[in-house]
């Protein structure tokens, strides 16, 4: 996991600080690539050269020996890490990391760096007590450095007590860990979403449409590669940029839409059905476009084919989730949609309430399950709608629900 990874090491000037020689020794062996930084106080307990010699790399231990006139050392030493580790951890340096303070070499390549940095204190168990080091620490997580607890048992200064710094192997396979890639809930699934209104043709010019703007399918899509999956997105006429990772087909009427679907169906295991599909189309489309006249225009309407029923005739292997906006009776239409239908999930929607439905950002729905249980959500971006589905959808998959 750490070969070929970059770890930059901050050692500060405590009694631990031999230990981090052991450190960069198990990294480097490990396949890292490790840069040190050191503080003046740092270099009363090691030298530099212990460092250089088994880092194999230069030590950075002033901010202005600028060796390369082409870079600035702290900001291109704090771009180069991938993760960056403190340890040991002085009560001062976590005192400066809190107050923002850069007077040095290591602590302005903190402040400087976008890497995640963990700390790993060391010190007398009264000072790693003191309501100010606890206070520090306490600020340090908040701004979201990762705090690597310290051991407790006989320190060095005599007292017995929490202040020792974590192991230099145990350190390293918190790093390890920090590069194993994450699990992710959809990782394999492949899921067919729809989206957007459908167009029906009246004729060359005009068209009946609805105003569904797309938005829940493609938060919906945008997430679920987020999580892992393969997304196809079958999309009617929108306005939005197509999601990074997902393979777009687009379609125009409902008839459109339903062979793509079909088409790709088998491959799917998840189908999320957002689009706002019209249940009728005009019974004849004019190839001319039709003149005005004085009167009535009468179109006669037919009835599109019923996607999500087909859909849920077929399904063998898939799970089909749908949606249901509607501006009234809304828990009564969502569970018979859910059972005509044969779904496993329908998310369901008041198109009428403030924030909720067609083209905003924000939605507030519930979920309603096969075997019973119901979930609503708070008002919520359609992003946040987006993920907390994807997520039942996964737990759907595992069978940690009763589909
Ligand atoms: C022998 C000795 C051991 C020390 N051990 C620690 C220690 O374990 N933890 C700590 O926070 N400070 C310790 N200090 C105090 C720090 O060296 C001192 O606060 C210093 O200013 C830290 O500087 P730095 O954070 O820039 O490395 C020790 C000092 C001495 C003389």
């Amino acid at each position: 996991m750490l070969k070929g990874k970059n770890v930059l090491l901050c050692v500060t000037g405590g009694i631990a600080t031999f230990k981090s020689a052991a450190l960069t020794s198990k990294l480097t062996q490990a396949g890292a690539n490790v840069k040190v930084v050191m503080t003046d106080s740092a270099k009363q307990f090691v030298t530099p050269l212990t460092f250089q010699a088994l880092s194999r790399q230069p030590v950075y231990d002033d901010t202005f020996k600028e060796q390369d006139p082409t870079g600035i050392a702290h900001i291109d030493v704090a771009d180069w890490a991938d993760v960056v580790l403190i340890a040991p951890a002085t009560a001062n340096v976590i005192g400066k990391l809190a107050n923002g303070i850069a007077d040095d070499m290591m602590t302005t390549t903190l402040l400087a760096t976008k890497a995640p940095i963990y700390i790993a204190p060391a010190m007398n168990v009264n000072m790693y007590d003191h309501p100010a080091v606890q206070r520090n620490i306490e600020t340090l997580k908040g701004d979201g450095y990762l705090l690597i607890e310290p051991g407790a048992g006989y320190l060095a200064c005599g007292w017995v007590g929490k202040g020792r710094m974590a192991e230099p192997e145990d350190l390293v396979v918190l790093l390890e860990r920090h590069f194993q890639p994450k699990e992710q809930p959809l990782q394999d699934q492949c899921v067919l979403v729809t989206a957007g209104p459908t167009q029906e043709k009246i004729d060359p010019v005009r068209f009946f449409t609805n105003r569904s703007s797309g938005k829940m399918g493609y938060a919906i899509a945008k997430k679920a590669v987020e999580l892992g999956a393969e997304v196809i997105l079958i999309s009617g006429p929108t306005h939005l940029p197509k999601p990074k990772g997902v393979k777009v087909i687009d379609v125009q009427s409902a008839a459109d839409m339903y062979e793509a679907v079909i088409e790709h169906f088998d491959a799917a295991n998840i189908v999320i059905k957002t689009a706002a599909v019209a249940d009728y189309r005009p019974k004849e489309v004019s190839e001319q476009k039709v003149k005005k006249k004085p009167g009535q225009w009468m179109i006669e309407l037919e009835r599109t084919t019923d996607i999500l029923k087909t859909l849920g005739e077929r399904k063998q292997h898939q799970l089909l989730v749908g949606f249901a906006a509607e501006s009234e009776n809304i828990e009564d239409y969502a569970k018979k949609k859910l059972e005509s239908k044969q779904l496993d999930l329908i998310v369901a929607n008041d198109i009428t309430e403030e924030g909720s439905g067609f083209q905003g950002d924000t939605n507030r729905v519930t979920f309603y399950f096969r075997n019973g249980d119901e979930e609503k959500l708070p008002l919520l971006s359609k992003d946040k709608v987006a993920e907390a589905l994807l997520l039942h959808v996964g737990k759907l998959l595992k069978g940690k629900r009763h589909v």
